[in-house]
C-alpha cells in the first residue's frame, strides 16, 4: 500500500495528513492525529464518507455494480462454488483445496447441534414471537453455554467460536422456525450438506420422511452466497464496534443480528414482500411510486436504493434469476407478487426520481418472493440473512481481532447542548 500526504489548512494552520492508497477503490485520509494538530473533529454522521478500518475481505464498487469476495467475483461464486466454500473464502482467503474443503464440511456439520438446555430457553417466548427476536436472545445465550471458546486472545478459541457460530445458526433459526409454527425441533443430521441440512430442520415432520428438493437446497445455498458479507455495512460496523471492547463473540454477532432487524437494512426484504402485498396488483404501482417519490411521505420503496451502489446490486441479478428458477421449479406459473416486482422495477427505472437519485433495486427487492415460494414465512426472511451474513460477521469480527493496530472504538461528537449552569432547586424553578 502506497502512502503520499494531504494538507488541510485549518485556522491559517497547515495539518499535513497521511494518505493511504489500497489494493482497489479510494484513497484514504488518515485523520488520526487531526485532533491532536488542529484541535477539531471530522464530522460524518452516516459514515458516508468515512472509512472505519482496513479490510482484505470483500470490495464493492457501487458506481459499477462490483462485488468481489477475498478478490473473487460474487457472480463466479455463485455459479460455480457452494456456501461452505464460501465460508472458508472468507475465513482464510483463499479457496480450498479438495481436502481443505472435505475438512471444514466435516468440522463444521459436526458442530451443528446446540447445547439441548437451549431447548428450554425457546419455551421463555410466546409462539407469536418474531423470530428475530428469538435469534438475538438465543445467539447472545450461546456464551452462556460455551466458555471453552470465549477468551478472543486464544486463536484456537477464536476458531472454535468461528465453527460454532456457522454451524449452530442454521439450527437455532430452524428451531425459531418451528418454535414459530408449533412443530417439533428437527436435529440435525451429518449425511445432509449444509443447506439441505437446514432445509429438512425446519419442513420435516416426524409424521413422515423428508426428500430434500436438490434445486431448491441449489437456489437457498447461492441466496446463502450473495448474502454472506458486504464490507462495512450497519450490521458489521455494529459487530466491529461491539468485538472492539472485547466482547465474546457471540455477543457480538447478537448485537449484529439486533443491528441487521432494522427496516433500512436486512428486515428490508420482510417489508419489501409486505410492500409488494400491499401495492397487490400492477395497476396500483403509480400510486405507490408517487408515494416514494413524496417529501412528506415516510414511505420508501422497500428493496431499493443502496448507500454504496448506485448502480444496479449484483446480487438483486442473480436474485431474481434464482427466484425465476425457484418458481418454476415449484410450478408456479404466474406469481402475482413477482408480476408486481417486475413491473415495478421497470417503472422505477424509467422514472426520473429514481435515476436522478441513482435507485436500483438491491438484494432485498427478489429475495422475499423467492423465500415465500420456498415456504418460509415472511417473518424468517430476515432470520435467513443473518443466517448468511454470519460468516461475514465473524470473518470481519476475526480480522479486526487479529489486527495489531485494532483499539476500541470511541467516536467523538458536535455537541450543541447547554453551556454549563448552576444547578437550581425545585423551589426556584418557578
Ligand atoms: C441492505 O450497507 C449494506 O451493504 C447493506 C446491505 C448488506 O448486504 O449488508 O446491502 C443490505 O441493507 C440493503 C438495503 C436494504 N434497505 C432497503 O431496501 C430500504 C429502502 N432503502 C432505503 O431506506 C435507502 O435506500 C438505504 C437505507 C438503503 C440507503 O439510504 P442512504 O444511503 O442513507 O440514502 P438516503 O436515505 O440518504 O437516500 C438518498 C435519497 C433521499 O432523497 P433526498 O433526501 O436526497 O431527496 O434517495 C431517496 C431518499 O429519500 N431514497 C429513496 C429510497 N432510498 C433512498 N426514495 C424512495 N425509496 C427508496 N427506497
Amino acid at each position: 500500500m502506497s502512502s503520499n500526504t494531504s494538507t488541510l489548512t485549518v485556522d491559517n494552520k497547515a495539518v499535513e495528513l497521511a494518505v493511504k492508497e489500497g489494493t482497489l477503490g479510494p484513497s484514504v485520509i488518515d485523520i488520526s492525529k487531526l485532533y491532536g494538530q488542529s484541535g477539531m473533529f471530522t464530522y460524518d454522521p452516516g459514515f458516508t464518507s468515512t472509512a472505519s478500518c482496513e479490510s482484505k475481505i470483500t470490495y464493492i464498487d457501487g458506481d459499477q455494480g462490483i462485488l468481489l469476495y477475498r478478490g473473487y467475483p460474487i457472480e463466479q461464486l455463485a455459479e460455480h462454488g457452494d456456501f461452505l466454500e464460501t465460508c472458508y473464502l472468507l475465513l482464510y482467503g483463499e479457496l480450498p483445496t479438495a481436502a481443505q474443503k472435505a475438512d471444514f464440511d466435516y468440522r463444521v456439520t459436526r458442530h451443528t447441534m446446540v447445547h439441548d438446555q437451549m431447548n428450554r430457553f425457546f419455551t421463555g417466548f410466546r409462539r407469536d414471537a418474531h423470530p428475530m427476536a428469538i435469534m438475538v436472545g438465543c445467539v447472545g445465550a450461546l456464551s452462556a453455554f460455551y466458555h471453552d471458546s470465549t477468551d478472543i486472545s486464544d486463536p484456537h478459541q477464536r476458531m472454535v467460536a468461528s465453527m460454532r457460530m456457522i454451524a449452530k445458526m442454521p439450527t437455532l433459526a430452524a428451531m425459531a422456525y418451528k418454535y414459530h409454527v408449533g412443530q417439533p425441533f428437527v436435529y440435525p443430521m451429518n449425511d445432509l450438506d449444509y443447506t439441505s441440512n437446514f432445509l429438512r430442520m425446519c419442513f420435516a415432520v416426524p409424521a413422515e420422511e423428508y426428500k430434500v428438493n436438490p434445486v431448491l437446497s441449489r437456489a437457498l445455498d447461492r441466496i446463502f452466497i450473495l448474502h454472506a458479507d458486504h464490507e462495512q455495512n450497519a450490521s458489521t460496523s455494529t459487530v466491529r464496534l461491539a468485538g472492539s471492547s472485547g466482547a465474546n463473540p457471540f455477543a457480538c454477532i447478537a448485537a449484529g443480528i439486533a443491528c441487521l432487524w432494522g427496516p433500512a437494512h436486512g428486515g428490508a426484504n420482510e417489508a419489501a414482500l409486505k410492500m409488494l402485498e400491499e401495492i397487490g396488483t400492477p395497476d396500483r404501482i403509480p400510486e405507490y411510486i408517487a408515494r416514494a417519490k413524496d417529501k412528506n411521505d415516510p414511505f420508501r420503496l422497500m428493496g431499493f436504493g443502496h448507500r454504496v451502489y448506485k448502480n444496479y446490486d449484483p446480487r438483486a441479478r442473480i436474485m431474481q434469476r434464482t427466484t425465476h428458477e425457484v418458481l418454476n421449479e415449484l410450478g408456479i406459473k404466474d406469481d402475482p407478487l413477482l408480476d408486481v416486482a417486475m413491473e415495478l422495477e421497470q417503472i422505477a427505472l424509467k422514472d426520473e426520481y429514481f435515476v436522478e437519485k441513482k435507485l436500483y433495486p438491491n438484494i432485498d427487492f427478489y429475495s422475499g418472493i423467492t423465500l415465500k415460494a420456498m415456504g418460509f414465512p415472511t417473518s424468517m426472511f430476515t432470520v435467513l440473512f443473518a443466517l448468511a451474513r454470519t460468516v461475514g460477521w465473524i470473518a470481519q469480527w476475526s480480522e479486526m481481532i487479529e489486527d495489531p493496530s485494532q483499539r476500541i472504538g470511541r467516536p467523538r461528537q458536535l455537541y450543541t447542548g447547554s453551556p454549563r449552569r448552576e444547578y437550581v432547586t425545585v423551589a426556584q424553578r418557578g
